[in-house]
């Protein structure tokens, strides 16, 4: 069960499925089982109908972790909706209904080892309605698609992002985007793809995880190829700017656009007839 935005033109989830998703891309990367009684800080930025933290919150139930968790999302309706789908209800255990039917009601859960906060807005200004001195684990980046919403994309919000992380924290997030990708990069971060399962043998991508620490040993992760490190001197990865915070989609990218037909860096098409891409 899954939505489609109009205002955005676009799925909440792919063609995989919203849970297959959830599970591929945020949840087996995120290696939960580290935080088994331990204590846990995680931010879901676009938190949508709820499947990534539905399933981050069942996991980490079984864990007894203790957590602190915030959602950022634009638009309540969201949960709201997906809660009085019978399929989703059926997808989750109870504790974490009761959650969801917390956020959506009060826009908070609180109890013995979880402590949530859903704060609806636009996430680039609810960004500064986190606690100033609270610094994540884990980070869900899940927003629509850089072309369709670059304002969550671009290099100042990416550079929000960095300064809520902690040193061995994870930024994880669907796309592999060459803009994002180098924003990351240049923000500090070391960057790894997330591995697409064998079922997706044909992607090449299931994603990008984002972390200071280089030592990593997760087995959902692998370096950046030659043809991914290729792909971020692209033409593709010119960023996308929201100096603001305040620019409209369509104003962020018209100007991303013309710095591209103003750039000596490599046409991306070349890149895809390099690697043999349709
Ligand atoms: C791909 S969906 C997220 C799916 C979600 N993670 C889930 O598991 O159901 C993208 C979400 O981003 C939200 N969104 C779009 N622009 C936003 C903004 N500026 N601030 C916060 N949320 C935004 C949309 O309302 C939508 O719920």
């Amino acid at each position: 069960m899954s939505f489609r935005s109009e205002k955005y033109n676009e799925n909440f989830h792919s063609t995989s499925g919203a849970y297959n998703e959830t599970k591929n891309k945020f949840i087996n990367p995120s290696r939960l089982k580290r935080f088994k009684k331990k204590s846990i800080n995680v931010l879901d930025i676009c938190f949508g109908m709820g499947y990534n933290s539905a399933l981050l919150f069942e996991n980490l139930i079984i864990e007894l972790s203790i957590l602190k968790w915030y959602g950022l999302e634009l638009d309540k309706r969201s949960l709201n909706y997906a809660l009085t789908d019978k399929t989703f209800n059926n997808l989750w255990n109870p504790k974490v209904i009761e959650i969801l039917n917390s956020l959506n009601s009060k826009g908070l859960y609180k109890n013995k080892n979880f402590d949530c906060d859903l704060i609806i807005g636009d996430a680039r200004k609810a960004i500064y309605k986190l606690p100033e001195k609270i610094n994540f684990d884990l980070i869900f980046l899940d927003s629509f698609s850089p072309q369709k919403c670059p304002e969550l994309w671009s290099h100042e919000f990416l550079s929000q992002i960095r300064d809520k992380i902690k040193y061995k924290g994870y930024l994880i997030t669907y796309t592999s985007a060459a803009a994002v990708r180098k924003s990351l990069r240049n923000l500090g971060f070391n960057l790894f793809n997330i591995r697409p399962t064998l079922s997706e043998k044909n992607n090449w991508s299931n994603g990008t995880l984002a972390t200071f620490d280089n030592q990593q040993n997760n087995p959902y992760i692998t370096q950046l190829s030659e043809m991914e490190i290729e792909h971020l001197n692209t033409k593709a990865s010119i960023p996308y700017r929201d100096p603001t915070g305040e620019m409209l989609s369509k104003e962020i990218l018209d100007i991303r656009k013309k710095e591209q037909q103003f750039s000596n860096l490599l046409d991306t098409n070349s890149w895809r007839k390099k690697w043999e891409m349709a």
